[in-house]
């Protein structure tokens, strides 16, 4: 037989739920994230440490990362040493940029050459296909003759070129990739040693 009192509390636990269910929230919001500000506010009471310290870092103080060297207005480093000087033939102050003529016999012209770009790169520029493959003198593949008298090294600074030796730079051979122009010149391109 059924209980009517367990039935009318059944139905009226049922009720509550139902009325809890569509009541209003509270209008509680949660608190916008401060996390960000606590770290800076932190960060400003921190005394800036003249070493690197990642933890230091973290909350904004510190120095310069592990490794790094400072360096003063002057291109010397703080301790009064000086810093290695570019060793890029082609790193050349806009100011001391100088032009040669060079003459491409082959190509039956004679054209002005800046010293801070390739002869290979120059003779391209002017629409001539030139021979080359690793651009890094490290083939022989964009070889050229200086057949002005001397040293091909009297008319072009090489950039860490490693196949040439003395007797074929004797030749005037270059490898036109990494050579920059020093001098007026004539030059038989495509001739490898
Ligand atoms: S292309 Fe290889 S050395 Fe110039």
């Amino acid at each position: 037989m059924v209980d009517p009192v367990a039935v009318g509390f059944g139905a009226g636990l049922v009720l509550v739920f139902v009325a809890l269910h569509f009541a209003r929230g509270t209008g509680w919001e949660a608190t916008a994230d401060i996390s960000e500000e606590v770290v800076e506010r932190r960060a400003s009471t921190v005394e800036e440490t003249e070493f690197p310290e990642p933890g230091n870092r973290a909350i904004g103080g510190g120095s310069a990362p592990a490794g790094a060297v400072a360096v003063g207005e002057e291109g010397e480093l703080e301790g009064g040493e000086a810093v290695e000087e570019s060793t890029d033939p082609g790193d050349i102050p806009e100011d001391e940029i100088e032009h040669y003529e060079v003459e491409f016999a082959k190509e039956g012209e004679t054209i002005e050459l800046s010293n801070d770009e390739t002869v290979l790169d120059q003779g391209e520029e002017e629409g001539w296909d030139l021979p080359y493959a690793c651009r890094q003198g490290q083939c022989v593949s964009c070889a050229g003759q200086i057949t002005s008298d001397g040293n091909a090294e009297d008319y072009v600074e090489h950039d860490d070129q490693q196949m040439l030796g003395n007797t074929e730079l004797d030749d005037g051979y270059t490898l036109t990739c990494v050579a920059y122009p020093r001098d007026d010149f004539t030059i038989e391109t495509g001739e490898a040693p």
